[in-house]
């Protein structure tokens, strides 16, 4: 699937250098966006810049820890400063905590959160502005079929992730006459290094795995394209959906 879907629009993404960050960042880079790639890690992202750089394509890096509204006033000021318009935000950046209600500490309850939750509503607050004076933007943010049902584990990642489902449909409601559209999109299990140590153990034994229909873990570039799809004009009487892709995992 490669076309122009994107051309001369800017996006940003955040996690850029994670296992959907990157399938996301080329395959937007193919169809025509100019790119701001954003992440914590510094050395992966200046690497990926490059590389999709050399292929011809307009791209910044910046790093960007999500969870600090200072690091996100710098990145939007430099977006203002070298492109003057902002069209697409991704807010893939993400981390996982597998323990349940009783065995989840309160440290890392609250980075899961300050990250998966904070980290979206500082990014929408903050990059709005700018979405707003394109006239024609779409936010994508990051759930997790996790963000839609219940597993028995994971508690301070579910609530996150359920929380972004929500921020982004009020989120949709209040910018609809604004120009600027906002959905989720719900991943199942997809082999990226987020997963890659219970893929490794357990391979298609995870429990996860046996109750996707399909009986397979999804790809990183099975989830750019309906990334791409809720970015793109493609989508533009679509806000406040959420786009599950997830190999019939919650179809039962
Ligand atoms: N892989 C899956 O099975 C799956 C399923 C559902 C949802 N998701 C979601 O998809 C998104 C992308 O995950 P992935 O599978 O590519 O994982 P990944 O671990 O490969 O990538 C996550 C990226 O987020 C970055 N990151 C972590 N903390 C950050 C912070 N504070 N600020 C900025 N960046 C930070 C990491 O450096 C990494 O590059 C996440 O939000 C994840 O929760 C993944």
């Amino acid at each position: 699937m490669t076309g122009q879907r994107l051309a001369g629009k800017v996006a940003l993404i955040t996690g850029a250098t994670g296992g959907l960050g990157t399938a996301t960042a080329e395959l937007f880079a193919r169809e025509g966006a100019r790119l701001v790639l954003t992440d914590i890690t510094e050395g992966p992202l200046h690497d990926l810049a490059q590389r999709i750089g050399a292929g011809g394509s307009e791209v910044v890096a910046a790093r960007l820890d999500v969870s600090s509204a200072r690091e996100w006033g710098e990145v939007v000021t430099l977006v203002r400063d070298r492109f003057a318009t902002l069209d697409v935000l991704v807010n893939l950046a993400g981390i996982v905590d597998w323990p349940g209600i009783e065995d989840t500490r309160e440290a890392d309850w609250d980075r899961v959160v300050d990250v998966n939750q904070k980290g979206t509503w500082l990014g929408m607050r903050a990059a709005m502005p700018l979405l707003r004076a394109s006239g024609n933007a779409s936010v994508v943010n990051t759930s997790s079929v996790l963000g839609l049902v219940g597993s028995g584990a994971a508690a301070a990642y579910q609530a996150s992730k359920g929380a972004v489902r929500l921020l982004s449909k009020t989120a949709a409601v209040e910018y609809a006459r604004q120009g600027v559209r906002v959905n989720s999109v719900h991943p199942g299990v997809i082999a990226t290094p987020m997963i890659q140590e219970l893929l490794d153990e357990q391979g298609d034994q995870q429990p996860d795995i046996q109750r996707t229909p399909m009986r397979r873990a999804g790809r990183a570039d099975e989830i750019a394209p309906a990334i791409l799809f809720l970015a793109c004009d493609d989508s533009s009487f679509v806000t406040g959906s959420e786009l599950v892709v997830d190999g019939g995992l919650t179809a039962h």
